[in-house]
């Protein structure tokens, strides 16, 4: 595996990177003032692995962006600056609730010639109304800040970017690490530019993308409380793997996670002991989502680490 510094040095960052930047430092200048907003960056999504320049395949992977778009919503109900850096067409807070014709079903036309108007459907406005209620209080208090990407090269470089500006907040920094980042990339020297033909079986090495939390957590943002993921499809492995990376890159919580029941039954796992958050199925059918408790407990803890940084 090469260094992260090799990573960067070998690939450009993304095309739209110098807009996104200012949009992450004037964000992060807005709030940086006013002392006791605490502010969250979550990654969602997931990241592609091109296999060719101009691509046409890539390599990819499951995640949707529901644990991280139905995180912001949390976090913002927790008064925080949310950044939501996201992969392109993956779910996003607040939409996320509608999906596909579902929002268009909500919606009547009142029929009157060239006059004629739209209107929520009556039995839609209980649904609709409190999540644009939602919507709107972030666009009006200026507290959420939509950054995306598509591969990982371009999340290396976005990841980066909001960690400068997130440093000076110091430990009012929070930084959810939910993206499913790829572990595996083709380097861009082994890359063909064009399409690759399909005229015989291709051969594709891929290589380990450098671990982007070791830069992260001893440089970047050393102060700030760092959440990371761990995802597992092997249960016995789960919590091993979860301190083992605690001990490795010395953050504050790993919150971990088994592919198939992800969205009933998280672990969150700190250097001392480990917390199992479990819903119930009648808590799934009323409408819980396990992200609730979830943030609950990370914005508690991010408090309690603050709170002994000022004794
Ligand atoms: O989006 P959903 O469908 O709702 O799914 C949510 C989720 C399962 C993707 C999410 O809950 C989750 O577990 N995300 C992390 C998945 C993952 O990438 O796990 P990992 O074990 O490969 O990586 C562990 C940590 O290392 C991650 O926090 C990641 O930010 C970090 N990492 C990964 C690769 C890399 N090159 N550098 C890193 O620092």
């Amino acid at each position: 595996m090469g260094s992260w510094e090799e990573f960067y040095a070998t690939h450009l960052p993304p095309s739209d990177f110098e807009d996104n930047r200012q949009l992450l430092k004037q964000f992060c200048e807005n709030h940086l003032k006013d002392q006791s907003q605490n502010i969250v960056l979550i990654t969602s999504g997931g990241t592609i692995a091109p296999l060719e320049h101009n691509t046409v395949r890539f390599v990819d992977n499951f995640s949707a962006g529901s644990r991280g778009s139905a995180s912001a919503e949390y976090f913002l109900e927790n008064n925080y600056a949310v950044i939501f850096l996201f992969r392109t067409k993956s779910l996003e807070p607040f939409t996320r609730h509608f999906s596909g014709q579902q929002f268009l079903d909500m919606l009547e036309i009142n029929e009157n010639g060239e006059n004629s108007t739209i209107s929520v459907r009556p039995d839609s406005t209980d649904v609709l109304l409190p999540i644009l209620q939602k919507y709107k209080q972030a666009q009006e208090t200026n507290r959420l800040l939509y950054v995306n990407f598509t591969s990982v090269s371009d999340y290396l470089w976005l990841l980066r970017a909001a960690c400068e500006c997130l440093a000076p907040f110091e430990k009012r920094a929070l930084l959810y690490l939910a993206a499913a980042v790829s572990d595996f990339y083709v380097p861009e020297e082994d890359m063909p530019k064009h399409k690759i033909q399909s005229t015989g079986a291709p051969k594709i090495s891929l290589e380990l993308v450098p671990k982007i939390l070791k830069p992260l957590v001893s440089s970047w943002v050393p102060q700030a409380f760092v959440v990371s993921f761990k995802l597992e499809t092997d249960d016995s492995l789960l919590i091993a793997k979860s301190r083992e990376s605690l001990i490795k890159y010395n953050h504050k919580l790993v919150i971990a996670n088994i592919l198939q029941t992800r969205k009933h039954r998280v672990v969150l796992v700190s250097p001392n002991a480990s917390h199992e958050i479990l819903l119930t199925k009648d808590q799934a059918h009323s409408g819980l989502e396990i992200e609730e408790p979830i943030v609950a407990d990370v914005t508690r803890r991010h408090e309690e680490f603050q709170v002994a940084g000022e004794q």
